[in-house]
């Protein structure tokens, strides 16, 4: 299951540009990365090109993910996933670093390498680095037949159709959602029982709606944008789940605005950056309803004292108090498909601050789309 885009039509398209073109489409694209993998009667996943039977995802005892850049910060997002699903202890590296510190590779660890293009030179030697010292890997990778598809044991195509913008949004969902059945599989040949398996599943099938509904509230998005447009620096915070979606939002916004954004966890503010809070340095904070929004409700209000501007992405249920914050609201899902629906926003808030800004949002400076060369 490709989706089918016909590349002429694809070009002619009446979006005034190619990310924002992507963005819309992700309903869709949503449900290609899905189709035909959901069992909905024994609650898992159906992962055919991983080429691994219960048996060789039973021996998996650790997992090692390796991307680039946004590639990388859905790395941590997976991560998670897999470690809340399967109980495996699994964490995210940036790929361009690996090779370099000779790492030990484990025959019971599961290498992923994640990449939209394929053609990422730091994430191919990566993946020969693990596959030269007899480690598996198998790749998230969209493009079919590219170098990292083919260099990798098995995968999971990721089938977002193709991406011509730099900054990567529905590539991005999708590696979320191949992460999300990766854990599902994982987790069900293991502990997680079948009634989690089928509430997951039908969290999944609910995202492509919900996707649509996050961009159906793009309009009361673009002052939010147009304001932190303004600032020279822009922080991005959330904590555990909502992390790896801050540094996803802090990239976005640096790759096209050109604004520095630095993502930080927010439990780490009071430990450096609030001395940096003032009324010119905004905050993009991730709230969702969880075990931590009270926690992360009174770093808004430290910020709040400062008359540090506030942008909170959050869900309807929470009461964020008597601080002056724009609230972004986006739909629940089940608490571990909750990432990719709050990073939604994020996408919607780096593209509109670059077009106030005027900037050639397809192709930012100094960045290509995929950095074939070391
Ligand atoms: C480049 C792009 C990033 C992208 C990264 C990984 O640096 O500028 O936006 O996330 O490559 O690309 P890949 O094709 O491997 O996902």
């Amino acid at each position: 299951t490709v989706v089918d885009i016909d590349a002429a039509a694809y070009e002619a398209g009446e979006h005034e540009s190619f990310m924002r073109k992507e963005i819309l489409e992700q309903p869709t694209t949503a449900q290609a990365v899905l189709r035909g993998r959901l069992d909905e009667r024994f609650g898992t996943a159906h992962l055919g090109g991983l080429d691994m039977d219960a048996r060789d995802l039973r021996a998996v005892r650790r997992v090692k993910i390796l991307g680039c850049g946004s590639a990388y910060y859905v790395g941590q997002m997976g991560a998670a996933l897999i470690e809340e699903l399967a109980r495996i202890p699994a964490d995210a590296e940036a790929a361009s670093e690996f090779r370099y510190r000779d790492p030990v590779i484990e025959p019971d660890t599961l290498y992923v390498a994640v990449s939209q293009s394929g053609e990422t030179i730091d994430t191919l030697l990566a993946v020969q680095e693990v596959r030269r010292k007899g480690g598996r890997c198998v790749g998230l990778v969209n493009v079919v037949g590219s170098a990292i598809a083919r260099e990798c044991d098995g995968g999971i195509y990721l089938h977002a159709g193709p991406e011509v913008a730099v900054a990567s949004t529905k590539a991005l969902t999708n590696m979320f959602l191949g992460f999300a059945l990766l854990a599902l599989q994982l987790g069900r040949v293991r502990d997680l029982s079948i009634a989690d398996g089928k509430r997951l599943v039908a969290g999944l099938e609910r995202l492509p709606a919900q996707i649509e509904e996050v961009l159906a509230g793009e309009a009361d998005l673009v002052e939010v944008a147009k304001e932190l447009a303004q600032a020279r620096s822009l922080f991005f915070i959330g904590r555990v789940r909502g992390f790896p979606v801050a540094r996803e939002g802090a990239q976005k916004f640096k790759e096209i605005s050109y604004r520095h954004a630095e993502a930080y966890q927010t439990s780490e503010l009071k430990h450096g950056p609030l001395a940096l809070i003032d009324p010119e340095v905004p905050t993009v904070a991730v709230v969702p309803l969880d075990e931590l929004t009270d926690r992360n409700v009174g770093a808004l209000h430290e910020i709040d004292a400062r008359q540090g501007p506030l942008v909170v992405i959050t869900h309807d249920e929470v009461d964020l108090g008597e601080i002056g914050a724009r609230r972004v609201v986006v739909p629940r899902n089940e608490p571990e498909l909750d990432p990719i629906l709050l990073t939604i926003p994020l996408q919607l808030l780096a593209y509109h601050a670059a077009q106030h800004l005027g900037h050639d949002i397809d192709k930012p400076r100094n960045l290509a789309k995929s950095v074939t060369v070391e």
